[in-house]
């Protein structure tokens, strides 16, 4: 952490304080060359390692055509789940070829548009879809690589909402009831499909390896058994996102290389054992990628002592810009940007301004003494922070920044009152 002659918050190269008076607040701030860096961690050690591999960033964790630019500079693919996702992915300029489509109920539009487009895959989730995408492709004269998304039937320790890898669950085709296999069956009856390999994702913010080298096992379970019984090769396993990261200092995630390392050594050793060839191994991270790298700026208002009970510190964002808190119980660490040699002399919570009890930030922070005007930052934001904000309230959704080198720029505009009403109309009394 870089701290400046005036004891403020430095990030890459630019004065946190500066930021909030050119910007305003709620401000996202990201760190360019730390996106850059977490990107470089998986793609090199995949190079390293020499194995044939797609690092496809999951854009819902930050979707804008400033981060795309950026993920398409570094080489990575790209992971969108429906047609705003797939629209800025193609506004960012985005290479079709690199680009995968996920979603557990596509519509015939987000098909259509990514058959249209020449997406690199599909990864398909249910047999209506199978359908869908069999119509779509007669319809237009197209063919199509696919994977199959399954559910391998693992519990990962993480949040209940988070989890997707479990048998009752919502994704993919169950790999122990037979409804993965009679997908498979589906889709080689057609022509226009290409099945590539299979899909699995167990879930987000995953700290042990464990839970990723069981889902392993259990691919190379199916992959050999349909091997035999139906000739099927894989040439592509896709491992999915869910690579946790610090937000405070209870969590202790790997290092990204690590996770990597160990997720190769699996496969290698289950293609070894069934005697299989070695697939393209396939990630899509996206918390890893831009979690950390990105923060948020908030001005204090109101602050409200409870004598002997709490202060609450109020800013003037919360659940519009993060929801996690709210949703997930979601914990963050804290500083105050402009006073950052002050001694920390006392303990607060920090509010969002909705109308709403459940709009804290963070409960119980320690920080120096504070003023109104002050300026607070929440560390890791970058991953699920913009992509999940919200009208409530009406409050316009916050801008968002990229610095690099010591060099700012505005690359999401704050909205205005004007976009909150911009699709309204006026009732006309019949
Ligand atoms: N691939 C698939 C199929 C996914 O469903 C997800 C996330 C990812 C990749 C990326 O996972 P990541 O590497 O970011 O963990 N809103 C929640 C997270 C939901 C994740 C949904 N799927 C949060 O704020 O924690």
């Amino acid at each position: 952490m870089e701290i400046n002659d005036q004891g403020h918050l430095v990030i890459g190269g630019v004065d946190a304080v500066q930021l909030a008076k050119d910007y305003g607040t709620p401000l996202f701030v990201y760190d360019v060359e730390h996106i850059r860096r977490n990107a470089r961690s998986f793609v090199q050690t995949f190079q390293q390692l020499g194995v044939k591999a797609q690092v496809a960033y999951a854009s819902k964790a930050f979707s804008s055509i400033a981060i795309l630019q950026i993920i398409k500079e570094e080489g990575l693919s790209l992971d969108v789940v429906s047609q705003g996702e797939l629209h800025t992915a193609l506004q960012a300029e985005f290479p079709a070829e690199r680009i995968h489509l996920h979603g557990n109920n596509k519509s015939k539009a987000e098909l259509e548009m990514a058959i249209m487009e020449q997406i690199g895959c599909i990864v398909v989730d249910n047999f209506w879809e199978i359908e869908l995408l069999k119509e779509l492709l007669n319809k237009h004269n197209r063919e199509m690589d696919v994977l199959i998304r399954v559910t391998p039937g693992i519990e990962a320790h993480t949040h209940d909402y988070i989890l997707t890898g479990q048998e009752d669950s919502k994704f993919g085709f169950d790999l122990w009831n037979g409804q993965a296999e009679q997908a498979l069956h589906k889709l080689m009856d057609s022509e226009r499909i290409h099945v590539k390999g299979l899909h699995c994702h167990i879930g987000s913010q995953i700290f042990e390896t464990t839970g990723f080298v069981m889902a392993v096992r259990k691919l190379f379970e199916a992959l050999a058994d349909w091997k035999k019984r139906h000739g099927f090769a894989a040439e592509i396993v896709n491992l999915g996102g869910g690579f946790g990261i610090q937000y405070t200092d209870d969590d202790q995630p790997l290092p990204l290389a690590l996770y990597v390392e160990q997720l190769v050594q699996e496969v290698k050793e289950q293609m070894a054992y069934y005697s299989l060839p070695l697939p393209e191994i396939w990630i899509e991270p996206g918390r890893a990628i831009v979690g950390d790298a990105g923060a948020t700026l908030y001005t204090v208002g109101a602050i409200k002592e409870i004598p002997g009970v709490r202060t609450y510190v109020s800013v003037d964002g919360g659940m519009t810009d993060n929801l996690r808190p709210a949703l997930y119980q979601a914990k963050y660490q804290a500083d105050v940007v402009n006073k950052m040699y002050d001694t920390k002399n006392q303990t607060v919570s920090i509010a969002g301004k909705c109308c709403e009890s459940g709009d804290m930030l963070i409960w119980d922070v320690d920080v120096p003494s504070l003023q109104s005007g002050d300026i607070i930052i929440t560390y890791s934001t970058g991953a699920y922070g913009y992509s999940m904000s919200n009208h409530y309230n009406r409050f316009p959704k916050a801008a968002v920044v990229f610095v690099e080198n010591g060099h700012h720029q505005l690359v999401v505009k704050r909205e205005m009152y004007q976009d909150l009403t911009r699709l309204d109309l006026p009732y006309e009394r019949p």
